[in-house]
């Protein structure tokens, strides 16, 4: 990666499910850093976050943190992302967001690499990052774009616990642990017990029976797509499943494509896996995919009941791919892009 310099980076939440794995992805990744911060609420000042083969001290976020940050990444909610993300930028730095707050305003580019990283080089100081649904059913749907064209999206998502923060996913253990002992289960965090269930809900409620979480995939994957008028609806789904997103997904495309030129399609495209051969039972699982960089497709096939359908299953790691690795990848690509780190 061109750089002539090494950037100084805050992760803003760093103790949190995503802040944690911004740490990892950002080692992993020998991100060209010179200094990197963890930053989260005064509850974890002093407490200690793992990076790079030790650990490091997570200090508390205050107006005074970004001071001669390059890059600052942000897993907190979006009133965080809201109060601090101005200030960051103003003070300098390159904000990539993973909250909700910033990605549909109109001067914050909504980014996913492998789709649309032109984008980048419109940023006022704030850079969002898509939801963690959105950002794999771009990645499928825009080789399929740019190749036949798209009519119309329907996609049910299958979410794991992790997508709601780590408060769910110790929910989620105790819970089975209470069930093994046989014990009653208690549920705070969520709205209905998630072990030994499938909660077709838990995100705020938006107009028209539809939840908050349907409204941006639908909203965020036109915005990214650049394909405002975009037919597509979405019915989200939270699983018993600690790490990992699964969607299932009916598209009708302007021209016909066949489920085999799919594949061949897929397969060469960016930041995809194919895992396609039902008969050899070899498909995408969240369990399988946990830990994984790619957007993993399969059941690649074609919808019987529409003249040019097909029907297809992704899966990611949501707080990989579906989060930090996203936000981590867009730090790159504007350093490649000459954006920062001149
Ligand atoms: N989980 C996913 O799959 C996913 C995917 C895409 C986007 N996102 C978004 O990413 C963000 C983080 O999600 P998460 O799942 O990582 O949540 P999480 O596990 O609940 O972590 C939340 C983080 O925010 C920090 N925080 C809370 N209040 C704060 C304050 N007043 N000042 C500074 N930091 C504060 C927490 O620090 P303390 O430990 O000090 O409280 C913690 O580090 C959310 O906006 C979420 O919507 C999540």
């Amino acid at each position: 990666m061109p750089t002539s310099k090494r950037l100084n980076v805050a992760v803003v939440g760093a103790t949190g499910m995503v802040g944690n794995e911004m740490l990892r992805v950002l080692s992993q990744r020998e991100f060209p850093s010179e200094r990197v911060i963890a930053l989260a609420s005064e509850r974890s000042k002093g407490m200690t976050v793992p990076y790079n083969g030790s650990s490091i001290q997570v200090e508390e976020l205050n107006e005074s943190a970004f001071k001669g940050i390059d890059v600052a990444l942000f897993a907190a909610s979006g009133d965080i992302a809201l109060m601090y993300g101005p200030q960051a930028a103003e003070s300098g730095a390159l904000v990539i967001d993973n909250s909700s707050a910033w990605r549909m305003k109109q001067n914050v580019p909504l980014v996913v690499p492998e789709v649309n990283s032109d984008d980048i080089r419109d940023n006022e100081g704030i850079i969002a990052n898509p939801n963690c649904c959105a950002i794999p059913l771009t990645v499928i749907l825009n080789p399929l774009k740019k190749k036949a064209g798209l009519e119309r999206v329907l996609v049910a998502t299958y979410q794991s616990a992790s997508g709601a923060g780590r408060a769910l996913v110790d929910e989620l253990e105790e819970q089975t642990k209470a069930i093994a002992a046989g014990e009653e289960p208690s549920a705070s965090v969520y709205p209905y017990q998630l072990a030994y269930n499938v909660v077709p809900g838990g995100w705020r409620p938006e107009a028209d029976g539809y939840n908050e979480e349907e409204v941006k995939i639908v909203n965020e994957t036109r915005k990214i797509l650049h394909e405002p008028e975009l037919r597509i609806t979405a019915a989200c789904v939270r699983v018993p499943v600690p790490v990992g997103h699964g969607e299932s997904v009916f598209i009708e495309t302007t021209e016909k494509i066949t489920a085999d030129e799919v594949r061949e399609l897929l397969s060469t495209s960016p930041g995809i896996a194919v895992q396609d051969d039902p008969h050899a039972r070899l498909y995408p699982t969240p369990h399988g995919v946990a830990g994984k960089d790619e957007v993993y497709v399969g059941r690649i096939r074609d919808d019987a009941s529409s003249r040019h359908g097909l029907v297809l299953w992704i899966v990611s790691d949501n707080l990989r791919k579906g989060a930090a690795l996203n936000a981590v990848q867009i730090a790159e690509k504007a350093i490649e892009m000459g954006v920062i780190g001149k």
